[in-house]
Order: C-alpha cells, then structure tokens, then sequence
C-alpha cells in the first residue's frame, strides 16, 4: 500500500528499498562513516560508487556489498585532485549517464594545531582535507545531477563547524564553511529538482576518530560526556544519510543536522553522577 500523495511530491513504492536502482557516489565510501552510508545505501537498492583514497578499504566495502547481493564499484581517487574526480565523473556517467546522490564525506582533524602554532601550509591541508573537494566534486556532479532530473546532495561536516572550537579554528572555520555552502547551495538550485542538506556528526567510532581504544577505563563517562549517554556508530550517521538521500526528506532542503548523540544541544552542560543533577562547572563533575 502506498499512501496518497499529490502528483508532485515522489510516491514511496518500497519501503524496504528507499533507493532502488539510483545511482549514488560515496567519497571515503570504503570504510568509518562513509562505509557505512555506503552499505547502508546498497541495501536499500542504490548502485552505490565508491571514491576512495585507500584501495583495500574500498576493495571491502565493494566485496561486502556484492556478497549481499548489491551493487557498486570501487574507484581509487583523492578527492583533493582535480584529475582524479574527472576521472571518477568519467567512470559514472559512463557506466550509468546519470547521478541520483552526492555524499561529500571526506574531512579530518589532524593534525591538530593550535591557531598559535599554525602556518599557511597547515591552513592549507585543512583546507583541502575538508572544504576544496567539497568544491570540486559537487562543482563535477551538480551538472549532471540537474541533467538527470535533480537529486539528493549530501555534505559530511561536524558539530564543530555549528559550535566553537577551541582546539583547531581553523578546522572549526571549514567545517562550518561546508555546512554554510550547502544552505547556499540549496538556495541556488531547489527549483532544478537538487537537494542539499548536511550532517554535523560528533562521537562517531570510526578508524579515523577511537573512543574506545585506550579509554575504556572512562567508559562510565558516557553519560556526563553526552546527553544520549553513550558512544555513538557510523550507522547511525548512515540512517539519517539514507533520509536525506531518499524520497523521505523530499521537502527538506538547506539544513543542517547535528547527528551528534546531543553534545550541541547540550552545549556546555553535563550530567554530574556525583551530584546527579546537571552542572556547567567542571568542579561539580
Ligand atoms: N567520527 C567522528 O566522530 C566525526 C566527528 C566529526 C566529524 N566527522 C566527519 O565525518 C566524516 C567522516 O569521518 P570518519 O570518522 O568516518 O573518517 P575516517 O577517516 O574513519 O574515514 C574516512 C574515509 O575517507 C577516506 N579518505 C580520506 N581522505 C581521502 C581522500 N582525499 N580522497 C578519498 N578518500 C579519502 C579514508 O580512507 C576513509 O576510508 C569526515 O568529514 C569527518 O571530518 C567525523
């Protein structure tokens, strides 16, 4: 049973694969928050192309999803290269002549380097790392996005581009660069059927960010560190990817969503066990 829609608004005809036959690219789609937005995404039917700096990581990802009966392929690229992200557009046009989803994942911290102590050359790699291929891969798919109908972007960025950051600004200023493009973006081409929403992720276990190794003493800190009081798992970041990929959020365009376990709404308060009550001062830990 479908529900009743108005024509324009996309029917939903399978609940159980929310992404049937669209074409989807991943960048850092092999492993951590992008390798799970990467199963997730062929599970629910999407033929799912992985960008990808590391080839082994990609290698899995594309072994694992074909072992469950979906389909994608592995492209090793950097997406910091210009010459590398024409040669993926080449790749997926020319295997499908459309793309349906953008997931713009790649970004890191490291390393971090207190504003004091940083260079040119440091403001630059923060630079490429997190906001130039945000750049350059949506600047080489929103064309054909457009050509093939509209579609769903997506751009990973963090909490710490919604919140300040004391430990890197200069990560801080392009995480929230990335966030403030994709409302601009939104703005700029909703009426050619492109959706661009974004993630604020926090408290991910992935390969890049370790909660658990070398701090399983401070496990029981889970609950005064974040307001859903655990640690939080790529698939969890994979799920609200696959709605605002999917037909699901066909009316939401321009936000962005800290998926975060609450450490932005929480903003500088903690649960104190001790004191069992809310406190914003650390001596009351
Ligand atoms: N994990 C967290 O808690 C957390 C917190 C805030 C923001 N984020 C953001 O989420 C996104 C994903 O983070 P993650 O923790 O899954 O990272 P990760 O490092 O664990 O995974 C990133 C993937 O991207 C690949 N990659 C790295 N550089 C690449 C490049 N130049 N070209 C192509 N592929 C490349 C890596 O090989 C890896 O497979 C990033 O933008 C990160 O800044 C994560």
């Amino acid at each position: 049973m479908t529900t009743q829609v108005p024509e324009n608004v996309p029917p939903i005809e399978d609940w159980s694969r929310l992404l049937d036959g669209r074409v989807a690219v991943v960048t850092g789609g092999g492993a951590g928050i992008g390798g799970a937005i990467s199963r997730l995404f062929a599970l629910h039917g999407a033929r799912v192309e992985i960008a990808e700096i590391d080839p082994e990581r990609a290698e899995a990802a594309r072994s694992d999803i074909e072992q469950a009966g979906g389909h994608a392929r592995s492209h090793e690229v950097d997406v910091r290269k210009a010459p590398d992200v024409a040669r993926l557009r080449e790749a997926v046009l020319g295997e499908h002549g459309r793309i349906d989803v953008l997931v713009n994942n790649v970004g890191d911290y490291r390393p971090l380097v207190p504003f004091r102590k940083s260079s040119p050359e440091s403001w630059d790699a923060m630079y490429q790392v997190n906001l130039h291929h945000v750049f350059l891969v949506t600047h080489a798919f929103l064309d054909p996005m457009i050509e093939s109908g509209g579609g769903s972007m997506i751009n990973i960025h963090s909490v710490e581009g919604m919140r300040g950051y004391p430990s890197e600004p200069v990560y801080g200023a392009m995480k929230a660069a990335v966030a403030h493009f994709t409302t601009c973006l939104a703005a700029a081409h909703g009426r050619q059927g492109i959706r661009v929403n974004g993630i604020g992720t926090d408290l991910c276990q992935t390969p890049q960010v370790d909660y658990i190794t070398g701090w399983e003493k401070h496990e029981g800190l889970w609950p005064s560190w974040a307001p859903v009081g655990r640690l939080g798992w790529p698939e969890e970041q994979a799920r609200v990817a696959l709605f605002l990929a999917s037909d699901l959020s066909s009316f939401v365009t321009g936000h962005n969503l800290p998926v975060d376990g609450g450490t932005r709404a929480g903003g500088g308060w903690f649960f104190s066990p001790a004191a069992r009550r809310f406190v914003n001062r650390p001596t009351q830990l």
